[in-house]
């Protein structure tokens, strides 16, 4: 069984993501770790990231594995230091070439070793797991994620306006939605969520309660 869970920048994703893999016993992927790895690595090795073999080469050989909910990049434990801004604008940024998205999905892929996954990201339900069984489009209003983000980013001690983080938001969506390859949109028979209005219990449980229906549909199919 393969859920897909693709959606905007601070929609809540992650966190519904997480927390249904964790209610159904399934394992929890989050496809944008590996673009923040390769990010995380660009910036390391003092890379260009306009220079698109340097990147193509590092993306080819990242491996990152996931222990205990722990980013694991080349046996170093780097779970915080892909989690700011700046990590997620680049990895925006190295997403937009071909060959490194081919090498991010074939990643994905080995991640997804196991029979029951709930996989996240931007291009999981139309191009990594095309077939998945139940697919979700999560989205809010730019201003209630950039809020959200407000609060997250105040809660490990770090201040920043509101206006700020909409307007990152807003330059991040941007590019990830026009972007040649795999654009974010909304997968083919995907369920779309709207969470401007809703907390992420209520999430969860609308999430859940979906994917609990669409299975007692396949089996009377
Ligand atoms: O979900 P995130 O913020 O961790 O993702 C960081 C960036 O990685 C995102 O802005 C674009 C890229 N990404 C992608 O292109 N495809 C995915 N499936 C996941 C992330």
């Amino acid at each position: 069984m393969i859920i897909t869970v693709d959606g905007t920048a601070g929609s809540g994703k992650s966190t519904t993501a997480k927390l249904v893999a964790q209610r159904l016993g399934y394992k929890y992927i989050d496809s944008g770790a590996t673009y923040r790895a390769l990010a995380f690595l660009v910036k390391k090795n003092g890379i260009d990231p306009k220079d698109e073999n340097e990147v193509v080469g590092l993306s080819e050989k990242l491996e990152l594995n996931f222990n205990e909910g722990r980013a694991i990049l080349d046996g170093e434990d780097v779970t915080e230091q892909i989690r700011n801004e700046e990590i997620g604008k680049l990895a925006s940024f190295c997403s937009i070439y071909k060959r490194v998205r081919e090498n991010m999905v074939a990643l994905q892929h080995r991640l997804a070793d196991e029979e029951n996954v709930v996989c996240e990201g931007r291009d999981i339900g139309t191009v990594v797991f095309p077939d998945a069984e139940v697919k979700f489009y999560i989205d809010a209003s730019i201003k209630e994620r950039a809020k959200r983000r407000r609060k997250e980013l105040l809660e490990r001690g770090i201040h920043k306006k509101t206006s700020d983080i909409e307007k990152d938001i807003g330059e991040r969506d941007l590019q990830d939605k026009t972007r040649v390859h795999s654009p974010l949109c909304v997968p083919e028979g995907a369920v779309v969520i709207n969470t401007t209005n809703l907390s992420i219990e209520e999430e969860v449980e609308e999430v859940i309660k979906i994917i609990k229906d669409s299975k007692i549909q396949r089996f009377k199919d």
